[in-house]
């Protein structure tokens, strides 16, 4: 949003405020202003004017300007209706020299997940890639994902849904079978009960010495209908765990404010996780690229190598697919 507009929208908020009184506090025209307000007016926000001026009345319930309106993170924040995938969107602006810019949709339709999978986006959820270029090596990379994971997990947790992280990004919720959330009782934990609530899928471009950009692609089920998705990927949703419809607007800024202070501090995102994390403690089985990993996974390590403790003593993990098993 430019400078100006987040002015007027500032002053409307403390409102009511005059026409003419903005726009000298502003050092704009009047009919600036107007063009402001109108603006605003079309991107969702009720603003009311009677003889006192000018006032918000209320913030859309989503999109770019209603998330950029409060937010506490230094982020552009690129809205889209509709688009192929914000990854996709967040790579090109990359290659066009952006930065700290989030590209957020109501819907994608060609959303990819990781392993070259489809990632299927109904509109209704909260599906976004925040674009940034940290000062570090390449191989420092992963722990933006696992800071993705916490992020969204605490989120999800402040509007009430008991999310947990499985190594190394799916945040899932523990579902009884009368559909609400359980985490904590390791009895439904495993067996077929951890449902998929959040899907993140990290690109980035370097050198060995120097990251050039990350892009962090985030795909929140948020008040999307579960039975809209893939079955095999086991998936929930916020608004079906909560019975009711999630706050979006206030969900993005709470992922994204809190990706922000955690990107600002790489080193603080490992406790974070283990508070968060399903995986620490259970038995795994890990597909990694050289092979299969069996075992108790007893820690993880920067920037996000999971530990396990097998029968021929402990391995460090640093990508591959993980699944829960049961305890022997
Ligand atoms: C996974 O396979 O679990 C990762 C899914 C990542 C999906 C998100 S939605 C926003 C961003 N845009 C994409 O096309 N993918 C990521």
């Amino acid at each position: 949003m430019n400078e100006t507009r987040h002015r007027v929208l500032d002053a409307l908020s403390d409102g009511p405020v005059s026409g003419p009184a903005l726009a000298e506090d502003l050092g704009i025209s009047r009919s600036a202003v107007w063009k402001h307000v109108e603006a605003l007016r079309e991107a969702g926000f009720t603003i009311a004017s009677d003889d006192a001026g000018y006032s918000l009345a209320e913030v859309p319930e989503f999109g770019g300007l209603a998330v950029e309106y409060g937010l506490d993170a230094p982020f552009d924040i690129e809205y889209h209706d509709s688009i192929p995938s914000t990854n996709a969107r967040a790579r090109d602006l990359a290659a066009e020299g952006a930065s700290d810019v989030v590209v957020l949709a109501n819907e994608q339709t060609g959303g990819r997940g990781r392993l070259d999978r489809d990632w299927v986006s109904p509109s209704g959820g909260i599906w976004l890639s925040i674009l940034f270029r940290p000062d570090v090596p390449m191989a420092h990379a992963p722990v933006y994902t696992l800071a993705a994971a916490v992020a969204a997990t605490r989120a999800a947790r402040e509007a009430g849904v008991e999310a947990t992280i499985k190594w190394p990004n799916d945040v899932l919720v523990s579902v009884t079978s009368a559909g609400t959330s359980s985490a904590g009782d390791d009895d439904v934990l495993v067996g077929g009960e951890e449902r998929k609530l959040v899907g993140i899928l990290t690109e980035m471009e370097g050198e060995a010495d120097r990251v050039s950009w990350v892009v962090v692609g985030i795909g929140v089920n948020a008040n999307v209908d579960p039975d809209s998705l893939p079955s095999e990927a086991n998936p929930t949703s916020l608004q079906a765990v909560r019975g009711e419809a999630v706050d979006r607007r206030l969900f993005t800024q709470r992922l994204v404010e809190t990706f922000d202070t955690l990107r600002q501090t790489p080193e603080s995102v490992l406790d974070e996780w283990r508070e968060y994390a399903t995986t620490l403690g259970k038995r795994v089985r890990v597909e990694t690229p050289k092979g299969v990993v069996e075992g108790e996974a007893v820690d993880v390590e920067f920037p996000g190598r999971l530990v396990v403790e097998t029968d021929d003593g402990r391995q460090t993990v640093s990508a591959g697919d993980c699944e829960h098993l049961r305890p022997v």
